[in-house]
């Protein structure tokens, strides 16, 4: 495979702004897209600041707001991607609502639940179902691609309010990529990454048991980056990756077995540089 595998291809990555959208739209970059649609909510300035680093790698981006929890707002932003894009190869759902950083932070229990439920699951599984049929349309020897962000922890759960709000948001929607995949293939692959603890805006305000927690978690003793997760989703998502599609990938360096909350001295043995 080249180095610049995404050559002379388009893509849009939702959730651009910040974080882990932003990792994946520059490395999507530096390895060849030409034409990439970054999209935010409310940060635009957010959104500048990755453009500038998409056009450093020779990029054109164009920027593209959207709430994905408005119906017609979702509409609007798909008929703006496809009408500026000719062949859209690669999307990337990536988007997510903050509900632990913002001024969501105070809500109740129902009201964090009700917002990811309306932009994680319903206004994404909205905007795919277009993406996914315009993506169909365009025949092409290598078969779009396209990729959601899931939660490593979805599936065995996590106590606590984030864990009950998170887990069947993401699950659900994993669920419904792999559906996805089942409809489309082979004309679009379909596939989930799902970080573990990745040091976005959440992780780095995080206290001292969940950063010790967070680096206890994973094998590789250390919080994950957006690049790591970047890389997971360049993985599943290059064109010509072409037998991979329908499948959940865990980007968490590792899930430890041996982690105990109460008593985190007690499992890892010797620290290591990264802890
Ligand atoms: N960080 C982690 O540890 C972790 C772990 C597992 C899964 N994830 C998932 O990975 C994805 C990215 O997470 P992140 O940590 O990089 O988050 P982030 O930095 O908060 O970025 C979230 C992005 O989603 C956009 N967004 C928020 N509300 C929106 C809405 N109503 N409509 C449309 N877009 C909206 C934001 O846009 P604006 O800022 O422009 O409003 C921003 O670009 C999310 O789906 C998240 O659930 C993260």
């Amino acid at each position: 495979m080249t180095s610049r595998p995404f050559a002379q291809t388009n893509a849009v990555v939702t959730g651009a702004s910040s974080g882990i959208g932003r990792a994946i739209a520059v490395a999507l970059c530096r390895s060849g897209v030409s034409r990439i649609v970054i999209h935010y909510c409310r940060n635009q300035r957010g959104a500048n600041e990755t453009a500038d680093q998409c056009r450093r790698h020779g990029a054109e981006p164009i920027l593209a707001a959207c709430d994905l929890a408005d119906p017609h707002s979702v509409d609007r932003f798909a008929n703006q991607c496809f009408s500026q894009l000719a062949d859209i190869s690669t999307w990337i759902n990536n988007a997510g609502a903050d509900v632990l950083t913002t001024e969501m932070a105070g809500k109740s229990f129902a009201e964090k639940l009700a917002l990811l439920t309306s932009v994680d699951l319903l206004g994404t599984i909205r905007l795919a179902r277009i993406a996914a049929e315009q993506m169909m349309a365009n025949p092409s020897d290598l078969p779009p691609s396209m990729c959601f962000l899931g939660w490593d922890q979805s599936c065995g759960g996590m106590e606590g309010d984030a864990g009950q709000m998170f887990a069947p948001v993401k699950a659900a929607i994993t669920a419904f990529a792999k559906s996805l995949a089942q409809s489309c293939g082979p004309r679009l692959r379909v596939n989930t990454i799902a970080p573990g603890w990745i040091r976005t805006a959440w992780g780095e305000s995080a206290d001292e048991y969940w950063d010790a927690r967070a680096k206890s978690q994973s094998l590789m003793r250390r919080w994950g980056t957006p690049d790591d997760v970047a890389r997971g989703v360049l993985f599943a998502t290059n064109p010509h990756n072409t037998f991979f599609t329908g499948q959940l990938v865990q980007v968490n360096g590792g899930w430890n077995r041996r982690f105990d909350v109460d008593a985190p001295e007690t499992f890892g043995g010797a620290p290591t540089k990264h802890s």
